[in-house]
């Protein structure tokens, strides 16, 4: 199953897509952390992203799409993926048609996790990441274990004002990409992203019949 989980800054996307992974037997390709993995590499791809992550802006098309292009081609991704931030505007939404199409595939389902934007100012603060594995907690959602708490980091683009220049973004290029789904015949599920992890999950769970 190829299944895109859309949804504002810190509307859960990541968290969600790694509770889904074992289930659907299938890795989360996450945008966000491939490039943020750059950067801490210092790769040429990483330096070119990192200004402009920092400054809560779109990184070009055309390097997530490299990026995604080769994430794809690994066998663990041959029977689908859950796609966490990209596509991020409708010129991606395209590119990872054709992409799916060389393969033979095409997106089966879009998650859409609406929360409001009170929630997510207050997620991205309390938002904390252990450097070690990538798993992402919150101090006071889903704390992480005290033996990893010492060492888990707050993201750089978390500061307040690129959350909110993050969010502005998110409305202008991401946001129609809801509609474009419906239009295209793709099934998309609206969930209420703003109620507890757990139950979240189940909702999910329950629209994709799993
Ligand atoms: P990216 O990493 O994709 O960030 P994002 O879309 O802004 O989403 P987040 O990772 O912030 O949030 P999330 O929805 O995954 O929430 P999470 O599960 O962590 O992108 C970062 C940057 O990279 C972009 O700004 C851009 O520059 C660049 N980029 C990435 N992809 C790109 C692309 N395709 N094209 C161009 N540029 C791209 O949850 C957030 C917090 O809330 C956590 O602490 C979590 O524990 C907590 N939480 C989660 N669910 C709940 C819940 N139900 N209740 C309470 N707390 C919860």
């Amino acid at each position: 199953m190829d299944l895109i989980l859309l949804g504002a800054p810190g509307a859960g996307k990541g968290t969600q897509g790694a509770l889904l992974t074992e289930t659907l037997g299938a890795p989360k390709i996450a945008t966000g952390d491939m490039l943020r993995d750059a950067v801490r590499q210092g790769t040429p791809l990483g330096l070119q992203a990192k200004a402009v992550m920092d400054a809560g802006q779109l990184v070009s098309d055309d390097i997530v799409l490299g990026l995604v292009r080769e994430r794809l081609s690994r066998p663990d991704a041959a029977a689908g993926a859950i796609f966490d931030g990209y596509p991020r505007n409708v010129a991606q939404a395209a590119s990872l048609d054709l992409l799916l199409a060389e393969l033979g595939r095409g997106i089966d389902a879009v998650v859409y996790l609406d929360v409001h934007d009170d929630a997510i100012v207050e997620r991205m603060s309390g938002r904390r990441t252990d450097p070690e594995t990538g798993t992402v907690y919150h101090v006071v959602h889903n704390p992480a274990p005290a033996e990893i708490a010492g060492r888990c980091v707050q993201r750089a683009d978390d500061a307040e004002a690129t959350v909110r220049e993050r969010l502005e973004v998110y409305r202008r290029s991401t946001a129609p990409l809801v509609e474009h789904y419906r239009q295209a015949g793709v099934p998309v599920h609206t969930l209420d992203g703003g109620r507890p992890i757990g139950e979240v999950q189940a909702d999910l769970r329950a629209a994709l019949g799993r």
